[in-house]
Formats: structure tokens, sequence, C-alpha cells
């Protein structure tokens, strides 16, 4: 198979499917009044993970394409923390018990912009309004340029069983032009910190596809992370999508690598990695044999949500905090983007909720075929109805000529050397998706 040739003929947009339906498809015919409704149908018995977001950092990188902002003083912060505390009362209030909680992700933005003490009030909240399990994976997002020592054992002691450390990238060059200096020193000490501190499961964040790197400083990086032993990385192709986040135009004035750089890149890095005992899951993370997420590979019951993959298997996560977005049985809801809303429902006693999504069967249907595509590279499409199979096969046709996927009956597998082509392949059991219409970012 010549891979770089079809690499520049499927240069295509594709979801990254964290959700089926994906946000995109969000409309403001669901609000606040569905997102009360769903939670009443929420059993006693039934765990939920928790998710909170928190939408601020110190400074912008340059490549940053998460919802988060930079403010000059902590006051927006000490005041969003407020209407957090608030929104957590109203959602336990809807639900009208403390709910079982097998799961708990903090992220961002920069969850530990906040103050200690006013980690330590969200925390005490959850506990007051919720059950938390006590095997409950609690994980953070930690800027390693912006932590502390005591923080950390803070966070320790409140808790927190998993962190994720935003590495990207350790050349300096690449780190002056992406506007994050962070020297490999300073990403050691946070990860000695949080093992004193007696938090054994780190995850690194890396980055591919960014100004400057190129395949020896991608093979560096690979191995100075290596070096700290994280249990787990993921390793994102940067997503240039600067009609969403402006600030990245500036990178524009770089040489981003093509797609067929891209892929490059992303081979070297994974044997790099194979090299040290990382075993890539999904499309875009590793882990060590003995993490929990490479045996939810091997056993079939990884999931993908949006926090990416994880082995969670609550099927409910109701979410805090602005843009956030929270999955039920029924749908998807996702708060307001912004703080003056958040904050004024709140205030009134109302959920954050502006748009969301009515999940039918059919949906279920296919989200389940492409959950199993993402996590494990096949699929069956034999559930649909015989009408919906026919507009699969059509859309498949052609990947199948390419050797891109193998296909028995209504099976599907990606082929070995093509798992970069996961996303794409994935729109064609997306009843939803529209080729020209939709700005995603590149597929590959
Ligand atoms: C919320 S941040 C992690 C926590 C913390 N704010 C930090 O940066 O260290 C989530 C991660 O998303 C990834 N990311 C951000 N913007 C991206 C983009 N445009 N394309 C791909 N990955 C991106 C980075 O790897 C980043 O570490
Ligand atoms: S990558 Fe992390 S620290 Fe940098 S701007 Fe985005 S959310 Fe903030």
């Amino acid at each position: 198979m010549d891979i770089e040739r079809l690499i520049r003929k499927y240069d295509a947009t594709a979801p990254r499917y964290t959700s089926y339906p994906t946000a995109n498809h969000f409309s403001d015919e669901v609000g606040p009044a569905d997102y009360a409704a769903w939670l009443g149908n929420i059993t006693p018995e039934t765990p939920v993970s928790l998710y909170l977001h928190i939408p601020f950092c110190k400074t912008m990188c340059a490549y940053c394409g998460c919802h988060t902002k930079i403010i000059p003083s902590y006051d927006p912060a000490a005041d969003y923390v407020e209407h957090l505390l608030g929104e957590i009362d109203l959602v336990a209030e809807t639900l009208g018990r403390a709910q079982p909680v097998s799961h708990i992700q903090w992220g961002g933005g920069t969850p530990t912009f906040l103050t200690t003490d006013d980690l330590r009030r969200l925390f005490d909240r959850l506990r007051a309004r919720f059950a938390l399990r006590d095997d409950a994976e609690i994980a953070i997002e930690i800027d390693p340029r912006t932590i502390g020592r005591d923080k950390i054992d803070a966070l320790a002691s409140l808790g927190v069983n998993r962190i994720s450390f935003g590495v990207q990238d350790f050349d300096p060059a690449v780190q002056e032009v992406i506007n994050r200096v962070q020297p490999y020193e300073t990403v050691r000490d946070v990860t000695g910190w949080a093992r004193a501190a007696g938090i054994d499961d780190i995850n690194f964040d890396l980055m591919y596809g960014l100004p400057l790197q190129t395949e020896d400083t991608i093979r560096r990086t690979m191995a100075q992370a290596a070096s700290l032993a994280p249990k787990r990385l993921a390793v994102f192709g940067y997503a240039h999508v600067p009609w969403f986040a402006k600030h990245q135009e500036k990178l524009e004035q770089y040489d981003l690598p093509d797609p067929v750089a891209r892929y490059r890149q992303f081979m070297i890095l994974t044997n790099a990695l194979k090299d040290h005992d990382y075993h890539p899951i999904g499309i875009d993370h590793f882990a060590k044999s003995d993490d929990p997420m490479f045996r939810a590979q091997k056993n079939g019951t990884l999931h993908r949500n949006f926090q990416g993959y994880t082995t969670d298997t609550a099927e409910i996560m109701l979410a805090f905090g602005t843009t956030a977005i929270s999955q039920l049985p029924e749908g998807f809801v996702q708060n307001t983007p912004l703080l003056k809303k958040h904050r004024e429902r709140v205030e009134n006693g109302a959920l954050a909720t502006v748009r969301g999504i009515v999940v039918e069967q059919d949906d279920l249907t296919r989200r389940g075929i492409i959950e199993r595509m993402m996590c494990h590279f096949e699929t069956d499409y034999g559930v649909l109805s015989p009408a919906a199979q026919a507009s699969v096969a059509a859309k498949l046709a052609g990947f199948e000529q390419d050797g891109i996927i193998t296909r028995d009956g209504t099976f599907v597998r990606m082929a070995a050397t093509s798992q970069i082509f996961t996303r794409l392949v994935c729109t064609a059991f997306d009843a939803h998706f529209k080729p020209a219409s939709q700005r995603h970012a590149k597929a590959v």
C-alpha cells in the first residue's frame, strides 16, 4: 500500500468522535428543562462520572484549541468558583439525592489555576452533595509550569489519584514558538513531587504537527518523556482551527507539516514509544502493559468520551462549568460558553444548559459501531437496517478498494498500516455527517 499517496488522496477533515452524535449537531432545541427531566430519570443506584471545567490559564499557548481564557486578575476565577458551587448544589437538588460517583475529571483550561482553598471548597461540596465511591478515580489536568509542590501535596490529600501533565514537546526552539517554555527539569520535578505525594498514575500530553518539530526533535522528546516513566501518554496531532482559536493564526508564519509529514512524525513517535514499552491504544494514546487502559483495550472494555479514551464505564457524565457537556441516556446537553450567562443562570436557580441533542435509537446503535472502531479498529454494522447497511457499504467501497479497510460482510477492520484513517472511515457510519459543510480539524 502506498500510504503517502493515500494520505494525499484522503486529505479531508473528520470529527474526533469523542461523542456521537458529535457536538456540532447540538442545537438550542434542547435546554435546561430537558436536562432537569433527564436528571430526574436517573435511578438511585446508578453510578455517574463528574466533569468540572475550569476555563482559565496564566498565558495562552499559541497552539491551544481548548475552551480557556487568560485573565489578568484572580477575581473572575473567584467569582466562577461561587457559581460552580451553586451549580453543584442545583444539579444535586434536581437529582434529589447523593448520587454514587465512580469517576471525577477536572479539565480546562488549567484547573490548578484555582487556589488550593478554592479547589478544597469545590472538593468539599462534591463530597457533601455526591456519594464518592472509595475506589473512585479522581483525575486532574495540570500545567507543570504553574504548580508547586505544596499544591500537588494538597491535591493528593483531597483525593486526587491521577494527574495529566501537559508536556507537548521538550525542544527549546519548539517551546519558544508555541509560547510554552517548559524545561525538561520542570516536568521531571513535578512528576517526582506527584509520586512522592503517592500519585503514581501519571499521564503526559504530547503533541506532533507543531512548527519546528522534526523527526529528530520528536524522537528526543519521546525518549525524554519515556525516561520519566508516565503510565500513559496522549499524543495529539496539532489541530489547526483558527476559525475557532484566532490566536493560532500566529503559527501560520511557520511551515506547518503537511499530512504526509505528520504521518511520518506519528510513525516515528509510535516506534520510539514502542521501544520504551508503550503500547498504542486507539488513535492517539499509549500505555504501559501494567496500565488498566492497556488491559481495557485487550479485554474490549475501552471507551471513548469527551475526555478521549477512558477506562470509565459509567454511562452518565454530569458536567459543570462553562462549555461543559453532560451525557445521559436520553441525549447530550452543553452549558453556556459565557461566564456571565453561567453566573446569571445559577444565580437564578437555573441549570446552565444552552444546547444539546436528543439521542434516538439509531444514534445509540451507530454510537456503538463508531466507538468500537475508534477503540478497537474493527466493528460490525450488521445491526443497522438493510437500507442503512447499503448506504454504509457504498461509503466504505472506496476505502476497501484502496486497502484501508478489509471487509467480511458487515464486519470491517482497519488494515494494520492504515489506522490513521480511522476517523475518516468512521464518517461512513455517521448518519449526521456532511463532508463539505462542517468545520473539523484534518483527519490525519
Ligand atoms: C486543557 S490542556 C491540558 C492542561 C493544561 N492546560 C496544560 O496545557 O498543561 C489539554 C491538552 O490538549 C492538547 N491540545 C491543546 N490544544 C490542542 C490543539 N490545537 N491540537 C491538539 N491538541 C491540543 C494539549 O496536549 C494539552 O495538554
Ligand atoms: S494548552 Fe493548556 S495551558 Fe496552554 S492555553 Fe491551552 S489550556 Fe491553557
